[in-house]
């Protein structure tokens, strides 16, 4: 990771900078940049916020952020807190604006980033005050997080009124689950060898699971997810993203728009599931239960009551109807307050249409692909080989396992590092691009509104489970299970 050269000095300016993702995520991954020589000897970063704090205070208030992230290496976190300044702003009053304004401006033209790490209704605010004040010309870009809007109509108001500040080739709308490691490498494994691409479709692939599951419950974003639910806050996101990498056409190259229009072409092609949302959605919501030997809280007691119709799980059955996926099912499912943190991409193959085995060889597994994005990234391949010494024919599936860790023994990187410095750089092949958002709303809005049409509310399931029992159901019925390691 250390091997790209430094980028020419810029600005970043994280808006919401005393936020849980500027301290969790994004001032850590700038942090391990810095530490790897990637910024010019005048980079500047700034956290914005309403609360009022010189630099010094801000710096001690994000100390411990870094300290923690550093490992132990000091001399770097002095040296990137001295890059690092406050400015306290509030999007919807005046005061402040122009001594930032000229802050910047100070040093003249340079790659600035402007990292909205707000909640969504303080983005149109920013952006227009930075048009207003001529500082959304030149090379500027300006980040936005998901969700965008919490539904079609609502992300196609945001994106328009982005689109008046900045042009959509500056405007980088950010699924960290792009940056993942494993995710890239979907790229590498299926463009970059010549054995899966000929097996990448129906006549080959039985089905494709996307799971992403989190041990953790709603943290410190209560109020932003009791409005959202795993639907909007996950899938329509990250899984949806997932499965585009894994259904999409070869692009002709890394080039933005050429990912991209493939990306486009599978959510187009989603079947949708509006009518069908009771048969091929399931929704649910975690009660009190253990984590591990950790009792926790339900939900909704955790979280002031009132919240029975959030979602903290969903699993669904998409398709994707075009020649190469047609008849495939594609099973998602995410939840919080699972019994594990794991995410993984599973492509089941078909069995072997014929066993010359006979009844002693044992049942003869389909292969599984198995592309393991957290926590432990890595690729395994799951073959049936000859059980080892004598006593017959003996068939056991085995997998060929990649731990990355294990392999390169580099250092484990945060998506946003990676996605960070593609801002700085301009290169937007792993951002959304506008109507890649608005056509997963397309998708996802009539399974909202069929959801909030019936009197159903989300299924109970207890914290440290694989979420409510009718999941299990919905991949039972048709004859197949969700994907367990230690089982396989
Ligand atoms: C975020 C969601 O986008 O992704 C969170 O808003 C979720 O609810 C998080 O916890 C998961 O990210 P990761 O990288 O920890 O899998």
């Amino acid at each position: 990771m250390g091997a790209s050269p430094a980028v020419e000095d810029f600005d970043l300016v994280i808006f919401g900078g005393t936020g849980d993702l500027a301290l969790r995520k994004l001032l850590p991954a700038l942090l391990h940049r810095f530490a790897d020589g990637q910024f010019g000897p005048h980079c500047r970063i700034f956290g914005v916020a309403r609360d009022a704090m010189s630099d010094a205070e801000y710096r001690e208030r994000v100390r411990p952020a870094l300290v923690a992230a550093a490992g132990g290496n000091a001399m770097t976190v002095e040296g990137f807190l001295a890059r690092l300044g406050y400015r306290s702003l509030d999007a919807t009053r005046d005061a402040g604006w122009d001594e930032f304004a000229r802050t910047l401006s100070a040093v003249g033209e340079r790659v600035r980033v402007f990292y909205l790490a707000t909640a969504a209704d303080v983005f149109v605010p920013i952006c227009d005050r930075l048009r207003l004040l001529g500082l959304a010309t030149g090379k500027v870009r300006v980040v936005v997080e998901k969700p965008i809007g919490r539904d079609l109509a609502s992300a196609q108001a945001i994106n328009d009124a982005i689109g008046r500040s900045f042009a959509e080739n500056q405007t980088f709308r950010i699924d960290h689950y792009l940056g993942k490691e494993t995710v890239q490498n979907l790229l590498a494994l299926r463009f970059g060898n010549a054995l899966f691409e000929p097996l990448w479709r129906a006549e080959h692939i039985d089905h494709v699971q996307i799971t992403v599951a989190e041990t953790i419950g709603v943290e410190r974003r209560a109020a932003f997810y009791a409005g959202a639910g795993a639907l909007r806050d996950m899938v329509q996101n990250h899984l949806l993203q997932l499965l585009c990498m894994v259904a999409m056409e070869p692009p002709a190259s890394l080039e933005p728009d050429a990912v991209r229009d493939e990306k486009i072409k599978v959510l187009r092609a989603l079947k949708p599931l509006g009518s069908d949302a009771a048969r091929l959605t399931v929704r649910g919501q975690y009660r009190a239960g253990a984590i591990g030997s950790e009792p926790v809280p339900g939900y909704d007691e955790e979280n002031g009551g009132g919240h029975a119709r959030t979602e903290t799980f969903v699993a669904l059955k998409a398709e994707v109807e075009n020649w190469r996926w047609s008849g495939v099912p594609f099973y998602l499912r995410t939840g919080k307050r699972l019994p594990q943190r794991v995410s993984e991409i599973v492509i089941a193959f078909r069995a072997i249409p014929h066993s010359i085995f006979g009844p002693n060889a044992g049942p003869i597994a389909p292969n599984k692909l198995v592309l393991r994005l957290q926590p432990d990234e890595g690729v395994k391949l799951w073959l049936m080989i000859k059980y080892p010494g004598p006593g017959g024919l003996r068939l056991r599936r085995v997998p060929l396992d990649m731990s990355f860790a294990q392999a390169f023994g580099v250092r484990h990187a945060d998506a946003y590092e990676r996605l960070l410095m593609d801002v700085v750089r301009g290169n937007p092949t792993l951002f959304m691009r506008r109507d890649e958002v608005e056509a997963a709303w397309g998708w996802i809005d009539p399974v909202l509104e069929a959801w909030s049409a019936s009197d159903e509310t989300p299924k109970p399931y207890a914290a440290g489970i694989w979420g409510p029992s009718a999941a299990v159901a919905l991949i039972e019925r048709d004859g197949r299970t969700w994907h367990e390691d230690a089982q396989a």
